[in-house]
């Protein structure tokens, strides 16, 4: 597939931006790769600089190894610090060693008439996120009479992905077509498609992916037998060379579910120790293999507490069978009771995770890493940051993420999660004094967690432009760019994305950037309001039913009535979930006064009446938000058809048409909530508006 859409943003057709271009062109002719031997990652790395400077520059460069040319000048040298000598490159040993193993300095030397350019990785996957890096700023910034003087380090040790896919060829909440993985209930080993998503991580900073479903269902429980393994190893191999290890999905029951045993409790045995022969056989065929992922006790998933054992029990006897080899235990706390009675007032589902988990810090093995997901509840457009992550000084870590958008338009709208992911991770967690943020955690400055950083579910398939939207695009994109550097502005990011997906047209660029800068505000504005989340169609998440899920057993309540709505979770009168959070973070939930309007009905439930920092009243706000969450979609659509015959036919007709979709589900959004809410409180509209 050629497609523009299916080269996502690493096309590089007419994208070399010109400025002060000419005094370093001539280093576009060779590359020199030091040092001379070759293989795996180094190999990727060289030939992404070579097959990147043909496409933006037109001619192929000659590639030379260090030996048959150490010293000629006008090139681009690029190697490994340590082996690539380093004189005449500008970069000083004692600063490049400075740098971690993903760590790379990009350098322009101007001797006059003699420049050239260096880039040197720490190792060779530094190496390769350089050769991305200098690909991006050549189309993005451009090479300015100054040059490059760059040196990047990730952010995060862990930067990772878990597909949601199933092998029936399923993709459990996605919105891009069938899974590129499996197809029938097999692996699709071979497909060129999988190389082609590798590259599209690497070129990011991604580097390592689960890539079966947490939901492990029958068939995936075979994925760590021989019936599946030589497949699997391929699978590795093929994100090897792009600097990506391998996780699996596990079923905790796989002992059961596979008729080899009558238990899968952890204290058993016979239980640890098929645990220990399966991982045995896994690293045989993959020796680096990353380790298990695994969705325990939650959703009708098995798990430990079946045989009355905690959650350090199960994720420690996995924990045990891995570190032989190096394998670790990513432990979901996406844990909770679903089989709620909607009439218990008692059970506050935003509370279970750090229940579950708090009282275990200190348990888990140096292997295991919990991860959590960003907000308390279920990824939705607007939640608190999860009160657990910090809470276990010693436990290890990551923060979870949703890339593909369940709740926030299904790839139908456009919704831009990249300034999301950065006010959680901006936040404050205040748990060692002020400015212990969740980025520092996650980077393990604030505990010394062996093991931490950050993972996102997927949101590709097997789409021609991978993501359905084409604009969704920009949230793979965004959430590795993102995570390899959180400081790093939303808008710069949503800038640099547009420029090497649909080139540097200034209309475009602006149109496109604004667009996406504004999407998640948008969305937020006409479904549901100030936090309290849900109000959709139950089960598929798209579109809205108000009530879909307040009788059910999910503990996703509202729990509006004729005065008044939202979840009473402070400690004063409510469920006191706001408890869980540092004292200061409490106080400023708990109170009125000082909770943000953007979280009100999260924390707090409140008459229609009730007035906001904003000066409006909560019925107000719901009116106005709603009627101008429309009308914004209504100028984005505008401004994106001002763009004809500036973007390529298909991509222009196709987000075209999911615009309007956008535009239909936004009135329909706006008519059920305005209506609902109209008809509730018997409160009309202080503009007249239409109300239905
Ligand atoms: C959500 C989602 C499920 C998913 C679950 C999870 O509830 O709707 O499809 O399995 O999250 O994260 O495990």
């Amino acid at each position: 597939m050629s497609s523009r859409g299916y080269k996502a943003w690493l096309h590089y057709e007419g994208q070399l931006s010109n400025k002060g271009l000419a005094k370093w062109a001539d280093c576009f002719r060779s590359i020199i790769c030091i040092p001379g031997e070759r293989g795996g990652v180094l190999n990727t790395a060289i030939g992404e600089l070579a097959s990147g400077i043909e496409a933006l520059t037109g001619n192929k460069p000659e590639v030379t190894d260090a030996a048959s040319a150490v010293d000629r000048k006008r090139c681009i040298a690029a190697g490994i610090i340590g082996a690539m000598p380093l004189d005449g490159l500008a970069i000083s040993l004692a600063e490049a060693e400075q740098l971690p193993d993903e760590g790379f300095i990009i350098r322009t030397i101007d001797n006059g008439d003699l420049c050239s350019i260096a880039i040197a990785g720490r190792s060779e996957r530094g190496l390769m996120y350089g050769v991305f890096h200098f690909l991006r700023l050549l189309q993005t910034e451009g090479i300015g009479e100054n040059g490059f003087n760059v040196v990047e380090q990730p952010a995060f040790r862990l930067r990772m992905l878990n597909q949601w896919d199933n092998m029936d060829g399923s993709v459990e909440r996605g919105y891009a077509g069938r899974s590129i993985f499996y197809r029938n209930y097999e692996l699709l080993a071979r497909s060129p498609r999988i190389k082609d998503y590798a590259r599209l991580l690497a070129s990011v900073g991604i580097n390592g992916i689960a890539i079966n479903n947490v939901n492990v269902h029958r068939q995936e429980t075979k994925l760590i037998t021989e019936r599946y393994l030589p497949d699997v190893a391929r699978v590795a191999d093929t994100f090897r060379a792009y600097g990506i290890r391998l996780y699996l999905s596990v079923n905790f029951a796989g002992p059961l579910e596979l008729g080899e045993l009558d238990t899968a409790d952890p204290l058993d045995p016979r239980v640890q120790a098929w645990w220990k022969e399966r991982a045995n056989e896994v690293y045989s065929y993959v020796p680096d293999f990353g380790g298990f992922l695994v969705k325990a006790d939650s959703e009708n998933r098995p798990g430990p507490f079946t045989y009355g054992r905690d959650h350090a029990d199960g994720a420690n006897m996995l924990a045990d069978a891995l570190a032989p080899y190096g394998g670790i235990v990513l432990w979901r706390c996406f844990v909770y009771n679903c089989q709620q009675d909607w009439r218990d007032r008692s059970t506050d589902r935003a509370k279970a995770a750090y229940d579950h988990f708090r009282p275990l810090d200190g348990r888990f093995r140096d292997n295991v890493i919990l991860q959590i997901k960003n907000g308390p509840m279920d990824f939705q457009v607007r939640e608190p940051v999860s009160p657990l992550f910090g809470a276990m000084p010693n436990t290890n870590h990551m923060m979870e993420f949703q890339v593909t958008q369940e709740y926030t338009g299904q790839q139908r709208h456009v919704c831009f999660l990249v300034p999301q992911w950065k006010e959680v991770l901006d936040f404050d967690t205040r748990l060692k004094g002020e400015g212990t943020r969740v980025k520092d955690l996650a980077a393990g400055k604030v505990h010394p967690y062996t093991h931490c950083g950050v993972t996102a579910v997927s949101n590709i398939g097997d789409d021609d432009n991978w993501t359905g939207h084409h604009l969704a695009q920009s949230n793979l994109y965004g959430y590795g760019r993102l995570m390899w550097n959180p400081d790093l502005e939303a808008e710069a990011i949503a800038e640099e994305w547009t420029r090497q997906t649909f080139g540097g047209d200034a209309a475009v660029v602006e149109t496109i950037t604004g667009w996406l800068m504004e999407s998640w505000g948008t969305y937020e504005s006409y479904t549901a309001p100030l936090g309290v989340g849900w109000m959709v169609t139950p089960h598929y998440h798209y579109g809205p039913d108000v009530d879909g899920y307040e009788y059910s057993k999910w503990g996703t309540y509202h729990f509006a009535d004729w005065k008044g709505i939202g979840v009473d979770r402070t400690q004063a009168t409510g469920t006191g979930y706001t408890a869980q959070y540092e004292a200061e973070n409490a106080r400023v939930y708990e109170n009125l006064a000082t909770c943000p309007d953007e979280l009100l009905l999260f924390f707090h439930h409140v008459p229609y009446i009730h007035k906001l920092h904003s000066g409006k009243t909560v019925i107000q706000h719901i009116y106005d938000t709603h009627f101008e969450g429309v009308q914004r979609v209504e100028a984005q659509l505008a401004s994106w058809l001002s763009l004809e015959g500036k973007i390529d036919e298909e991509r222009f007709r196709h987000v075209t048409g999911r615009a309007k979709e956008q535009l239909e589900n936004a009135k329909l959004w706006r008519d059920v909530i305005n209506t609902y809410f109209y008809r509730k409180s018997g409160i009309s509209d202080e503009q007249g508006r239409t109300i239905y």
